[in-house]
């Protein structure tokens, strides 16, 4: 069949790369894709959040299967168009339509449907612009570290966790008074801070059954030791030793099911992925946030793991069929370690000549931040590739992907040398 991909990043080269594996695929475009989609399929420059022009790509294509990977479409309700429209409507996509999206497009939904739904989360109250003395007010019946939360989509940075009342007071002054996150910040969800270590589970739903994919771990900070900025994320880790089977079946039940439960009581037919942030509290799981997509580069480590056939998966998925699906996950632990751009994620240059990707043997390099220019691949984002190695645990697994990272240049590359580290105990 012929597929679409929607995106750009790693999450999206690892995708096509397995999809392209499939029988089933016979034409793969992806929009707008990078320099590494370009080798698994035809990147087509149309913006994922172009709704015309990928209504006409998809005509002019016959596209049988559409896979969205990051949310910015999916909040803007893709799923809904390709639904309301009369030629579009009986094309599978994966990913939910908006009204599931809002599970990560307002916090203030995500924290609402777990109170209804009675899923373990951090105890909270949300305030808008106009209640700025009450949300202060709210603060002071808290202790420290405190939880802000702008309500919709700030490009990840909408988070913030002071530790001084203070300065807790002059970001809720910010964020609620000054629109520091625009839109995004009129309500502020201020929440309970929980302490634990972090963890990501990703379920694959048709609106009726599930699969649980395997867990992974991120690496969120630029600097080793978890230390400096937050970042889109700078390595993963698949599995998590620390999510045993115990654990995950506390997941399993107090949270995948009331979540998949939930959207079907609360009238949403979600097909696609859920992202669930977790935190472990002394065994423990806590939903720390919703994404509605998978994530990057979660996605580099998780994907490769996945032997189902992919474009099968997705099918199924897209056509509410996922329970004939039997779900097979390789054993082996994945790591993944993103080469980005120096100064990233503050400012950065971009187009400098990428070489060496050809000597790597022993990995997979996703394409993240890349492009191609006069014959040469030239960094073109942030985060510019992802190495990904297989191995018996994590300790070969990391190993692997630093040898073949050494392979690979380009002016002012940097990376962080502790992905897996923390977690070298198998
Ligand atoms: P989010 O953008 O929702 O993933 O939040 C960013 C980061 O803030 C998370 O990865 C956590 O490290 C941290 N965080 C969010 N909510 C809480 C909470 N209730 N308690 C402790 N840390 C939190
Ligand atoms: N790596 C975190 C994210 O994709 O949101």
């Amino acid at each position: 069949m012929n597929i679409l991909l929607l995106g750009s990043g790693g999450r999206e080269h690892a995708l096509a790369w397995q999809m392209k594996q499939s029988k089933h695929c016979e034409h793969l475009f992806i929009a707008p894709g990078n320099a590494g989609t370009a080798e698994c399929g035809v990147n087509v420059s149309i913006a994922a959040s172009d709704f015309q022009g990928i209504r006409k790509l998809v005509m002019e294509e016959d596209i049988h299967l559409v896979i969205v990977g990051p949310e910015e479409p999916l909040v803007k309700g893709i799923h809904d168009f390709f639904l309301a429209d009369p030629v579009l409507h009986k094309i599978p996509v994966v990913g939910p339509v908006q009204a599931g999206a809002e599970l990560e497009g307002s916090k203030d939904f995500a924290k609402a449907f777990m109170k209804r739904h009675s899923i373990p989360t951090a105890a909270y109250q949300t305030f808008a612009k106009d209640q700025l003395p009450q949300a202060k007010k709210f603060l002071r019946t808290l202790s420290p570290p405190y939880v802000l939360k702008a309500d919709g989509l700030a490009a990840g940075k909408g988070v913030v966790i002071p530790t001084s009342l203070e300065d807790a007071d002059r970001e809720l002054d910010e964020m609620l008074g000054q629109a520091k996150f625009g839109d995004a910040s009129a309500k502020v969800v201020i929440e309970e801070f929980l302490k634990g270590i972090e963890l990501s589970v990703f379920v694959l739903t048709d609106g009726k059954t599930y699969k649980l994919l395997p867990s992974a771990k991120d690496y969120k900070r630029i600097g080793d030791g978890d230390t400096g900025l937050n970042t889109g994320g700078m390595g993963a880790v698949s599995p998590v030793p620390f999510a045993d089977e115990k654990f995950l079946k506390k997941v399993e039940e107090r949270i995948v099911i009331p979540t998949v439960k939930g959207l079907i009581a609360d009238g949403i037919d979600y097909k696609g992925f859920l992202f669930i942030g977790l935190m472990n509290v002394n065994g423990d799981p806590f939903v720390i946030e919703y994404n509605v997509r998978l994530g990057d580069p979660e996605t580099e480590v998780v994907i490769p793991r996945i032997q189902t056939d992919l474009v099968e998966l997705f099918f199924a998925t897209g056509k509410g069929k996922l329970s004939t699906i039997d779900l097979k996950i390789d054993p082996r632990t994945a790591v993944t370690v993103m080469m980005v751009s120096g100064g990233y994620p503050g400012d950065y240059e971009k187009g400098k000549v990428i070489n060496g990707i050809e000597n790597v043997q022993d990995s997979f390099v996703f394409h993240a931040g890349t492009t191609k220019k006069d014959h040469s691949i030239v960094t073109a984002g942030g985060r510019v590739l992802a190495i990904t190695s297989f191995g018996a645990n994590i300790k070969e697994a990391r190993e692997k992907s630093y040898r073949s990272l050494g392979e690979i240049s380009f002016d002012g590359a940097y990376f962080r040398r502790d992905v897996g580290l923390d977690l070298l105990s198998d």
